[in-house]
């Protein structure tokens, strides 16, 4: 990344320190117009979750963020042309966008085993991002999880860093490819340990030493950095009781002068206001940590004013703040901003027609085959016959928004099929395969009959969640909780565990409509299919005991098809656990743990009777 330095030098040598502080800040759409763009010199504006321009289409999102760069390229005395990078959370697929191809949540795509299907998902993402007119998404997630409480644990592809570290590259150069028109800069993200907090706690404290950070959750970083990722995220956790926001030794000393990175690092939503309650000091810790650009959603006039004072008040080494514009200048020449034309002109947004399409939704459906886990197969029920007499139910089985978990056209993700436009939900996906199947009237199987159904396909599993609304938290665990010396114990209280998803793993207690399904068409003597929608691993004891079949499907996306594409033996079943299995909500999960107790080992899963099936591989 050297090749732009004299230019950047040239650019911030006719910078004032209003155009450098405005440089740094990343204000949420929301609240900040293309007036303010120009006027405060802003360097980037972010979509969070749901937050969409107009009805929502790819032509409102190219109107949007093409006002917001005309306005940051409008030269005059007052105003340099520096253009706004826009950014994104197109964590899997565009997914903010109603229409998008959804692809499978990262839990599912460390179960395929796949690196260069990495590279293919992520180049028809960068296509479905660059057709709106954006140039930035905050993805992808390099979180190695260690605990499956954790509301985020879909978001990581394995609990081994191996898995990671090996799709880190893939993923990246499929997003960044040549810097070309389609082409958008990656965002690995949160950096670091954001899968390892005690009790999976979100944002709460990862309670390692230096030697297992670096063992397990450092490597991915390490190889997205040599992959060339353009910027990283830092992460909401503490490390041992201090905030990743505010780590000078993680941010400065372990990532950019001993990992070598050049890019820039972006705060998290609002990642600072938890440093201290005086927001002047906040934005002093972050800057000082090594912080380069700050997600400040609404309180961006606020960032500013106090950064400049700390900088002319010498509290933030105006080197520190030169380093930082630096490095934001170096990604924008590097990804080829300035010589982009605007938005509206640029030779994807002509091409609207790319977003959504078949192309992508293949990509998205061989995804989706390949991700699938097979847990159970009694009697070689799986692969079905077409023409078997099946009876489909449970809650998740015509539902295309649950299959597509959080982060999907809202924050919290969707509920419906209506809101996901363009694929097919897992009953609608068995319905074209299998012409004859029978969708249960209440999905409750109520209907099951041994005269009329040879075989039942039960979809259940978990509702889309995000975040820290996803974390599973056992009350009265949660006081005071640390294992590591000089630790700061977590103060959590009982009114945060209502808002969660839910007080542990266990399927019956979270869901106990799910073994209700399975067990009331059991109980007619009619084998049930289980296919099981979940953004984690959860304890299916009974679940499983109920079922004929077991097949986890975790969070597969828009295209449903993929699922009954194997279900029938179109293609072989062949996802392996990337994340261990439990077989109790309190006990070792993860590979090396000492102890190793899983209900199914790190890389189990069942395949087909080769002897049965007539399925290709994919
Ligand atoms: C999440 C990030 C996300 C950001 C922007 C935060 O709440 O932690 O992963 O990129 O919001 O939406």
């Amino acid at each position: 990344m050297n090749k732009y330095e004299q230019q950047i030098s040239e650019l911030m040598a006719k910078m004032n320190l209003d155009q450098m502080v405005g440089q740094l800040v990343q204000p949420e759409r929301q609240f900040v117009t293309p007036e303010q763009v120009k006027k405060y010199h802003i360097g980037s504006v972010l979509s969070g979750g749901g937050s969409v321009p107009g009805n929502n289409t790819p032509e409102d999102w190219i109107a949007m963020n093409d006002e917001y760069w005309a306005a940051s390229m409008e030269a005059d005395e007052d105003h340099l042309a520096i253009p706004i990078v826009y950014g994104v959370d197109a964590i899997h697929g565009n997914s903010n966008v109603t229409g998008a191809v959804v692809f499978p949540h990262n839990i599912g795509l460390g179960a395929a085993r796949d690196p260069d299907l990495m590279e293919r998902i992520a180049k028809a993402t960068a296509r479905e991002i660059a057709v709106t007119g954006v140039e930035w998404t905050f993805a992808p997630t390099l979180a190695v999880v260690r605990n499956d409480h954790w509301g985020r644990t879909y978001e990581s592809y394995s609990e081994d860093p191996k898995i990671v570290s090996e799709y880190a590259p893939r993923f990246i150069a499929g997003l960044q490819g040549d810097f070309g028109e389609e082409s958008v800069i990656a965002c690995a993200k949160h950096f670091v340990g954001d899968g390892t907090t005690v009790h999976g706690i979100d944002q709460g404290d990862a309670q390692i030493d230096e030697a297992e950070l670096r063992r397990l959750h450092i490597p991915p970083y390490q190889a997205a950095i040599e992959a060339g990722v353009l910027t990283i995220m830092a992460s909401l956790n503490s490390w041992n009781g201090l905030k990743c926001h505010e780590h000078r030794y993680l941010l400065t000393d372990v990532l950019k002068d001993e990992l070598g990175f050049k890019g820039f690092i972006v705060s998290d939503w609002d990642g600072i206001d938890c440093l201290s309650e005086d927001f002047g000091k906040a934005v002093e810790l972050g800057l000082n940590a090594g912080m380069d650009m700050f997600m400040v959603t609404e309180k961006w006039q606020e960032f500013i004013e106090h950064a400049k004072l700390l900088v002319l008040a010498g509290r933030v080494p105006r080197k520190r703040l030169e380093d930082a514009v630096r490095r934001i200048l170096r990604v924008k020449f590097e990804f080829g901003l300035f010589d982009k034309p605007r938005p509206a002109e640029r030779k994807l947004s002509k091409q609207t027609e790319i977003f959504g399409s078949r192309e992508h939704r293949e990509v998205a459906r061989e995804a989706v085959r390949k991700s699938l886990v097979m847990l159970k197969n009694e009697e070689t029920l799986l692969p079905l016959e077409k023409n078997a007499r099946i009876l489909v139910a449970g809650k998740n089985a015509n539902n295309r928004g649950h299959q597509c978990g959080g982060f999907t056209v809202n924050w919290q993700g969707a509920t419906s099929n209506e809101e996901i436009p363009g694929g097919q939900s897992i009953w609608e996906g068995i319905q074209s395969l299998a012409p004859g199947a029978i969708l249960s009237e209440n999905l409750d199987g109520n209907e099951a009959n041994p005269d009329e159904h040879d075989v039942a396909i039960v979809v259940i599993g978990e509702m889309p969640y995000a975040e820290m609304l996803g974390d599973v938290r056992v009350p009265g665990l949660l006081q005071e909780y640390t294992t590591f010396p000089n630790s700061t114990p977590i103060p959590i209280d009982d009114t945060e565990v209502a808002e969660v998803y839910a007080t542990n793993l266990y399927l019956h207690e979270m869901h106990p409509e799910d073994i209700t399904t399975i067990e009331n068409i059991r109980a007619r003597g009619i084998p049930v299919v289980t296919v099981m929608v979940c953004g984690r691993p959860l304890v299916v004891e009974k679940e499983l005991d109920a079922s004929t079949a077991f097949v986890v499907a975790w969070l597969p996306g828009s295209e449903g098809h993929g699922v009954a594409d194997v279900l029938f033996g179109d293609f072989d079943i062949q996802g392996k656990l990337s994340i261990s299995w439990p077989k109790y909500d309190n006990e070792n999960w993860n590979i090396g743990d000492p102890d190793y107790n899983p209900r199914f080992p790190y890389g189990f899963g069942l395949q087909y009777n080769k002897s049965k099936s007539s399925g290709k591989s994919s």
